[in-house]
C-alpha cells in the first residue's frame, strides 16, 4: 500500500493525459497511474508530466500500469478509454464499443482496487456510468460520471461570451444526462447573485440552452479529428480534487438514481455532494413542469440506451 494518495487513469489520450497533467500541476495526489495500450505513448507523456512536476516542485510522481495489476489500491480511478467521437458520430453511437471496454475496464479496476472511487467520463457517459456500476459491484456512491461540471462550464463560458461581463462570477447550471437532451437551467443560474432572466432576454437565453446542448458537438466541428478534452478533464480533475480533499462541495454529477427526483435504475446529472465517500448526498432541486418534462425526457433518452444494452444481453450472466 502506498503512502499518500493514488490516482489512476485509464486512457492516455488528449482527456486522460490532460487530467494527469492538471493533477500534476496542482499536486493534488502523491501518484498518478497512467493506464493506455500504447505503452509506449503513456511511457512518454508520463516521463513528460512527472519532468513537468519536479519543474514546479510538485512532489507528485506520474508513472505507467504496464498492466491493469499494476493500477493497484487506488484512490480515484478515472476511466476515460474508450472510442473517441468522431465528426458525424453521435455519443450513442459508442454505445456497444464502449460499453464493452468498460466492461473489461472495470472489472480489473473492481479487483485491483476495491476501495477506489470511479469516475467515468468515457461516452455516452450517462449508460457507460451505469455499465461501471453494474459492473463493479460497488456502492452507488462509489461510481460517478463526469458531464454536468463540464456542460455547466460550457454555459457560463456561453452566458458571459454573450453579457460581456461577469466572468468568473457566473453560476450555471446544467442537469439530465449528457446528451441532446441535457436540462439547462436558467433559473438555477446567476451573475453574481444576479438570476440570468434578468440581464438577458428569453431569446437571448434560449440561444445559450441550444449552443450548450451543442457545446460538445460544436467543438468537433471545429477539431475534426476528435473531441474537446480541457474543459472536459478540468471538469474531471475538479471532481477528483473535491474527493481526495473530502471537500463535501455540490457539483453536478451523474449519478444513480434510486427514486431521486422520481426515477430509479437509471443514471443522470444531478447535484451532488462530492467527499471522500465518492457521491455521498444527492440534492433535490425543486423543478418546475417545463424542467420536470425535460428531465423526464433526458432520463429517456439514458434509459434507451439501457434498454438497447439489455436487448443485445450486455448484462446477462449478472
Ligand atoms: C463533449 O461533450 C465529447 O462528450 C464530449 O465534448
Amino acid at each position: 500500500m502506498s503512502q499518500g494518495k493514488r490516482v489512476g487513469i485509464v486512457g492516455a489520450g488528449n482527456v486522460g493525459a490532460t487530467v494527469a497533467y492538471s493533477l500534476a500541476m496542482q499536486g493534488s495526489c502523491h501518484e498518478i497511474i497512467l493506464r493506455d495500450n500504447k505503452m509506449d505513448v503513456a511511457r512518454g507523456k508520463a516521463l513528460d508530466m512527472s519532468q513537468a512536476a519536479a519543474a514546479i516542485r510538485s512532489h507528485t510522481v506520474v508513472k505507467v500500469a504496464e498492466d491493469m495489476s499494476d493500477l493497484s489500491d487506488c484512490d480515484v480511478v478515472v476511466i476515460t478509454a474508450g472510442s473517441p467521437r468522431l465528426p458525424g458520430m453521435s455519443r450513442d453511437d459508442l454505445l456497444m464499443i464502449n460499453a464493452n471496454i468498460t466492461r473489461e475496464v472495470i472489472s480489473d479496476v473492481a479487483k485491483y482496487s476495491p476501495n477506489a472511487i470511479i469516475i467515468m467520463v468515457s461516452n455516452p457517459l450517462d449508460a457507460m456510468t451505469y455499465v461501471a456500476l453494474k459492473e463493479s459491484g460497488f456502492d452507488k456512491n462509489r461510481v460517478i460520471g463526469m458531464a454536468g461540471i463540464l456542460d455547466s462550464s460550457r454555459m457560463a463560458a456561453f452566458i458571459q461570451e454573450k453579457l460581456g461581463y461577469g466572468g468568473g462570477q457566473i453560476r450555471a447550471s446544467v442537469m439530465g444526462g449528457h446528451g441532446d437532451d441535457m436540462v439547462p437551467l436558467p433559473r438555477y443560474s446567476t451573475v453574481a447573485g444576479v438570476p440570468l432572466t434578468d440581464v438577458l432576454s428569453d431569446a437571448e437565453i434560449e440561444e445559450i440552452v441550444t449552443r450548450t446542448r451543442n457545446g460538445g458537438a460544436e467543438i468537433v466541428g471545429h477539431l475534426k479529428t476528435g473531441s474537446a478534452y480541457y474543459a472536459p478533464a478540468k471538469s474531471t480533475t475538479i471532481m477528483v480534487e473535491a474527493i481526495l480533499k473530502d471537500t463535501k462541495q455540490i457539483h453536478p454529477c451523474a449519478v444513480y438514481l434510486e427514486g431521486e427526483y422520481g426515477f430509479s435504475d437509471v443514471v443522470s446529472g444531478v447535484p451532488v455532494m462530492l467527499g471522500a465517500n465518492g457521491a455521498e448526498k444527492i440534492i433535490e432541486v425543486t423543478l418546475n413542469d417545463e424542467e420536470k418534462n425535460m428531465f423526464k425526457n433526458s432520463c429517456a433518452s439514458v434509459q434507451e440506451l439501457i434498454d438497447s444494452l439489455n436487448k443485445n444481453d450486455f448484462f446477462k450472466g449478472e
